[in-house]
Parts: structure tokens; sequence; C-alpha cells
């Protein structure tokens, strides 16, 4: 298995980026930590009960909590798969253990892939954000509007706003990503395996230059 990892901002893309590409390649594997953590706290399990908090704050959860849960599902994807790791690796304590448990999986990190977008656009883009709780599709009310207002495109379930999406945590996601996340940039490049992609712009026009890229 290949790893091919999406650094960037809160709101940057990197879901939606990763999303479009692996609708349409059947080897590419779409897993999304954030996605991962709010599925356990909608199913109300130990995990889950510990995150929420963390993630209502806009701070990251502990390191050994969303680890376990990249590592299970590392360990149940097949060989010929390449995964798009959107939201895992936050710092580099995690960097570390993604390499341990490639290691350990027989899998590579073949590239980290950061998607680029100035902060003054971010707010915009995540005020406008609407998802689905159910197939976990992402919408914006100007840029990605769903083709009926509200209603998911896929499964026609009732799209949601993220508790943490509004503007005061979104600040907070935002100076915990230049804290904690950002040095993960020279992390990779240090390694050979940044790149780095315009994430401004149209979104197949930027999935197409993460495809070359990556
Ligand atoms: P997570 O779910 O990972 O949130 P995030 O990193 O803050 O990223 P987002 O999902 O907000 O943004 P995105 O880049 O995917 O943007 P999107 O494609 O949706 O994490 C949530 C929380 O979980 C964290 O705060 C933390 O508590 C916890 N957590 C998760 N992982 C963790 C970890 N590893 N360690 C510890 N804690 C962890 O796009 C945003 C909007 O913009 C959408 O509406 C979209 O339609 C629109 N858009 C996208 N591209 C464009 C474009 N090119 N032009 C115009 N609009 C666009």
């Amino acid at each position: 298995m290949n790893i091919v990892i999406l650094l960037g901002a809160p709101g940057s893309g990197k879901g939606t980026v990763a999303g479009a590409l692996a609708a349409e390649n059947q080897n590419l594997k779409h897993v999304s930590s954030g996605d991962l953590l709010r599925g356990a706290v909608a199913k109300g399990t130990d995990a889950g009960k510990e995150a929420k908090e963390y993630m209502e704050a806009g701070k990251l959860v502990p390191d050994a909590l969303i680890a376990k849960m990249i590592a299970d599902v590392v360990a149940e994807t097949s060989g010929n798969t390449t995964m798009l790791l959107d939201g895992f690796p936050r710092n580099v304590a995690q960097a570390e253990i993604l390499a341990e448990t490639a290691t350990n999986a027989g899998a590579t990190i073949k590239s980290a892939v950061l998607i680029d977008v100035p902060d003054s656009l971010i707010q915009d883009r995540i005020a406008g954000r609407r998802t689905c709780p159910k197939c976990k599709a992402g919408y914006h009310v100007k840029n990605l509007p769903p083709k009926v207002e509200g209603k998911c495109d896929h499964c026609g379930e009732a799209l949601v706003i993220r508790k943490d999406d509004n503007p005061e945590t979104v600040k907070d996601r935002l100076a915990v990503y230049h804290a904690q996340t950002e040095p993960l940039i020279a992390y990779y490049k240090g390694k050979g395996l940044l790149k780095t992609v315009d994430g401004v712009g149209s979104i197949p026009s930027i999935a197409a230059a993460f495809l070359a890229a990556m």
C-alpha cells in the first residue's frame, strides 16, 4: 500500500480534493481522521466520548487516541490501494507514529502534499461548508452547492453544519494548525517527500494538480 498525506489548514480543501479523487479512482481510498473521530463521537464509543470535548474546542485530541484509529484502518486496507490520508499526522509526534505504522504494515509513504491556501480565505470557506452526516459528502453554499438546497446529492440526507465550524473555533483551529501542524512542512521537506499545490482556484483544477503532484 502507498500512503499520500494531505497537509493544509482547516478548510483548505483536503477533504474536498481527496473525496473527488477517490470517487473517480477505485484504487484511491480517502481516510479522514476528522470523519473517523466524528463517527466515534456519533456512536458514543469510549474514544468518541474522550475526543468530543477537544474537537468542540478546536484542540487536537490525544495522539494515542487517533493513532490507534489510523493504525486499524491501515491494517484493514488492501495492498494495491493508495490511501489519501487527510488530517493525520497533525504534529511531528504523529508523523513518527505514522512512519512506524507504515513500516509495520509494509506500506510506503509516497508523498506529503500541501494544499496551500491563505488564512484570509479560510473563514469564508468554513462558514459556507455543509456536510452530509450519512455519506460524508462535502458542500459549500456558494462554491459547491448541492442540487437541492440543504440535501445531499448522493443520498438525500439533510446537510448539517459541523459543531466546530463557528468563527471562534475556526480561529483556534487555525492557531493550532500554525503552531503544531505547520512544522510538518519542514519535516516532510527534510525527507524529500513534500509537494505543494496552490489551493486557490476551481476544485477540479486543484484536484488535477494534486493528482499530478502526488
Ligand atoms: P478535521 O475534520 O480534520 O478538520 P480540519 O483539518 O480542520 O479540516 P477541515 O475538515 O475543516 O477542512 P478541509 O481541508 O477538509 O476542507 P474542506 O475540503 O471541507 O478535524 C476536526 C477536529 O478533529 C480537529 O479540530 C481535532 O479536534 C480533531 N482531529 C482530527 N484529526 C486529528 C489528529 N490527527 N490529531 C488530533 N486531533 C485531530 O473544504 C472546506 C470548504 O471549502 C468546503 O465547504 C468546500 O466545499 C470548500 N472548498 C474546498 N475547496 C475549495 C476551492 N478550491 N474553492 C472554493 N471552495 C472550496
